[in-house]
């Protein structure tokens, strides 16, 4: 018998329209909202009792119908479908001075224009789609194709959760049913691909209010109590980033080959033949044009655009904003800038679009570029170029990193060269070879790395890799340990690692050695002169003086600062040591607890274990680095040459005002350096970290603070100065 629920046919088409409303109103509080109310199982089990009753009464079943997104069989190819306007692009400007002189163009050409304000968008690394309604509802959805003609994607389009079937959905629909009622859920990715993670970033557009009782909520965008019967608009469709990555690590464990970004996935997934592929993809959308109206009127300004289209229920950017002045809109556009890492998906720019439509419009085109609007491009923390060879460094602690010798290449303003491939594992899984077309990407503070390879560009010359058996410094067979990606050098005496482990010791967070660079360090190394880091303090003059490069003056002032050191304190001793696991945080906190070198050397597993931070394996490699004979001959070099920091009290017990607060240190400070200030914060208690999170409770910030600064001030973290941070602990 099929499916009735132990209803009548009325009660059944009711449950039915019943289901479709409640079932848009989840996907709009999710898609377009942020704000889901319900979980994927609870979600998947409203989609199945619709199936259900669809399947028992297909002539009930109607395009807009949430059952609809998927499904439809593969095609031959795109049909061609002509735009009812053209569907433009965007002139780009680089800079704020770009931006200005845009501006002062258009104000010549139309007076009105200085009476308009702006709005600011993210400009989104999608592709554009074009999306069709009649009466309310979805028909059609195309490509740009080249602006005057693009592609039939409908299929594909439906299956983007995001893309509302039928609007408005005003009334929404009174929750409950079998979904409940509950709190908010965080949206998760999911293999349904409702895992569409827009951020939370705070909606800066007023959000139809849930109690709107019919019809539609009067906003400043609303220009009847109707909808259009014929409605156009225009918007990006993408992945966001947390999706994106989602979706590479199921791949990567299938054992399938993983995607190299965002746009191109969903580029390619909106050009599937297949829709049932499409659908398989985590596509999103974010709307921002209306581009024809009929049977109704368009608001005539972009903010009341954005306002509208958000009450039919579209999604639109969250992160949009409304600016008075062309100054604010810069400020804002770069703010944007300054923030797009912490955006959900990738954004190429800002847009600066004038307010008031109708100027806009009357200010006409450049080519394909209409004049009320710019782009300010930020620079692509992405790009390809030539892989020439592949070259490995050890590390410190022997462990082997290749890297990327690189056809040099602009990416983000800087000059690229070298990245890293991580580890020889990664390579061979993405199998990179040399001379293929790389796709490489810097991004925020981190070093560039190689993504992967464009395997459409290979010319059939490009040669596969093969790791080294032996360590390229010193010749000796490489390791491997169970459980470990990372290949090793194991050769105690192995020049490279030296080289690496002096480099460590003598650089700012350590013994902070001034003048002595890498140059010096392998001129030492391989003058002999250096076979641990004890042997710095043994140098003289006759050492150095032959070196090339050494005139008398250059000697003196390399050993008067490697006399400096001497009196650094204990935690940076404890860091420069290098010893696996412990760093700069954790060397301060080992230094509250030990008074010297010779404490620590005594301390035992289980005493290290109970200190807050550390964990058994750090306080093994402490206990394993105190108990080789290498090493401690190294510390007994030291000793002797009067290297041997003893604290006095231990801060922590002594005086701590600052204890248990968190620091970020930024820009230049009118009396300390940067080091001196962490030493400080450290000596008094706090914690000092690099980068700013919910989780800091004080900025401190000299002249000149950058990026830090804004972070700070939008998570609302209290902003000190040098002055502040002194009184705090009473100097
Ligand atoms: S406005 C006349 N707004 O950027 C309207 N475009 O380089 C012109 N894009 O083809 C486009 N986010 O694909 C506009 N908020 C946004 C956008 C945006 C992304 C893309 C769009 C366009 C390209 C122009």
């Amino acid at each position: 018998m099929p499916y009735n629920g132990g209803m009548d046919e009325t009660a059944l088409k009711q449950r039915l329209e019943a289901l479709r409303e409640e079932i848009r109103a989840h996907n709009y509080r999710y898609y377009v909202l942020n704000a889901p109310v319900i979980s994927d199982a609870e979600y998947d089990a409203l989609m199945r009792e619709l199936r259900e009753i669809e399947a028992a009464h297909p002539e009930w079943v109607t395009p807009d119908s949430p059952t609809q997104r998927a499904g439809a069989p593969p095609a031959d190819g795109f049909v061609k479908v002509r735009h009812p306007a053209p569907i433009l692009s965007l002139a780009n400007a680089f800079s704020a001075g770009e931006v200005r002189a845009w501006y002062e163009r258009i104000r010549k050409l139309d007076a009105r224009v200085a009476q308009s304000g702006f709005v600011v968008e993210p400009k989104i690394d999608g592709l554009t789609v074009v999306l069709h309604y009649r009466e309310g509802v979805f028909v059609q959805g195309a490509t740009r194709g080249n602006g005057e003609i693009g592609e039939d994607i409908t299929a594909n389009i439906r299956t983007i959760r995001a893309v509302p079937l039928k609007i408005p959905l005003f009334p929404l629909p009174p929750l409950g049913g079998r979904a409940g009622v509950g709190g908010t859920l965080t949206p998760s990715p999911s293999p349904t691909g409702r895992g569409g993670s827009m951020g939370k970033i705070q909606p800066s557009l007023p959000s139809p209010s849930r109690s709107t009782p019919v019809g539609l909520p009067k906003g400043e965008g609303m220009k009847s109590g109707s909808i259009p019967s014929y409605l156009v608009v225009r918007g990006e469709a993408f992945i966001t980033k947390a999706d994106f990555e989602a979706l590479n690590a199921r791949l990567r464990a299938a054992g399938e080959k993983t995607y190299l970004n965002p746009r191109n996935t969903a580029a390619g997934s909106l050009r599937q033949l297949d829709p049932r592929v499409t659908a398989s993809r985590p596509l999103t959308l974010l709307v921002y044009q209306i581009v024809a109206v009929e049977g109704g009127e368009a608001p005539s300004t972009q903010w009341g655009v954005l306002t509208y289209l958000r009450e039919l229920g579209f999604p639109v950017a969250h992160s949009a904003r409304k600016c008075e002045t062309l100054e604010e809109a810069i400020a804002y556009a770069e703010d944007l800038g300054a923030r797009r890492e912490e955006l959900p998906y990738e954004i190429d720019g800002a847009v600066i679009k004038l307010d008031d439509l109708q100027v806009a419009a009357s200010l006409g085109f450049v080519g394909k570029d209409p004049r009320g609007a710019i782009a300010l491009k930020f620079p692509a923390p992405e790009a390809t170029t030539t892989l020439l060879d592949i070259g490995v460094n050890v590390g410190r602690t022997g462990v082997l990193t290749p890297y990327a010798v690189l056809e040099p290449v602009e990416i983000g303003g800087v000059r690229v060269e070298r990245a890293t491939l991580h580890n020889f594992d990664f390579i061979a899984e993405k199998d990179i070879r040399i001379g293929d077309r790389v796709l490489v990407k810097r991004a925020g503070e981190v070093i560039p790395y190689v993504i992967g390879p464009i395997v459409e560009a290979r010319t059939g010359a490009e040669r596969p890799y093969t790791p080294p058996k032996v360590c390229p410094s010193c010749g000796q067979p490489v390791e491997h340990f169970e459980g470990e990606v990372a290949w090793y050098c194991v050769n105690a005496a192995c020049p490279a690692q030296l080289v690496r482990r002096v480099e460590h010791f003598v650089s700012r967070g350590a013994m902070d050695i001034v003048g002595m660079g890498i140059k010096i360090v392998e001129q030492l190394i391989r003058a002999n002169l250096v076979q641990d880091v004890a042997d710095l303090y043994t140098l003289k003059r006759e050492d150095l003086l032959p070196l090339e490069g050494f005139a008398e003056k250059k000697a003196d002032n390399l050993l008067a600062a490697i006399e400096a050191s001497k009196t650094r304190p204990l935690a940076r001793l404890i860091n420069a040591l290098g010893i696996r696991g412990v760093g700069e945080v954790m060397a301060a906190e080992l230094a509250k607890h030990y008074p010297s070198l010779d404490a620590l050397s005594a301390a035992t597993q289980e005493e290290l274990e109970a200190i807050e931070g550390i964990g058994p394996n750090i306080a093994a490699a402490i206990v394993d680095w105190f108990s080789r004979p290498r090493n401690r001959e190294v510390l007994r070099k030291l000793k002797s040459a009067g290297v041997w920091p003893v604290e006095k009290t231990a801060p922590a017990e002594a005086r701590a005002p600052l204890k248990g607060l968190t620091f970020v240190i930024t820009g230049t400070l009118p009396t300390m350096s940067r080091a001196e200030a962490k030493d400080f914060i450290q000596a008094h208690g706090g914690k000092v970290t690099s980068s700013v999170s919910r989780k800091t409770d004080y900025l401190l910030a000299g002249e000149n603070p950058g990026s830090k600064l804004q972070k700070a001030q939008t998570l609302g973290i209290p902003v000190i100065d040098e002055a502040r941070l002194r009184e705090m602990v009473g100097v």
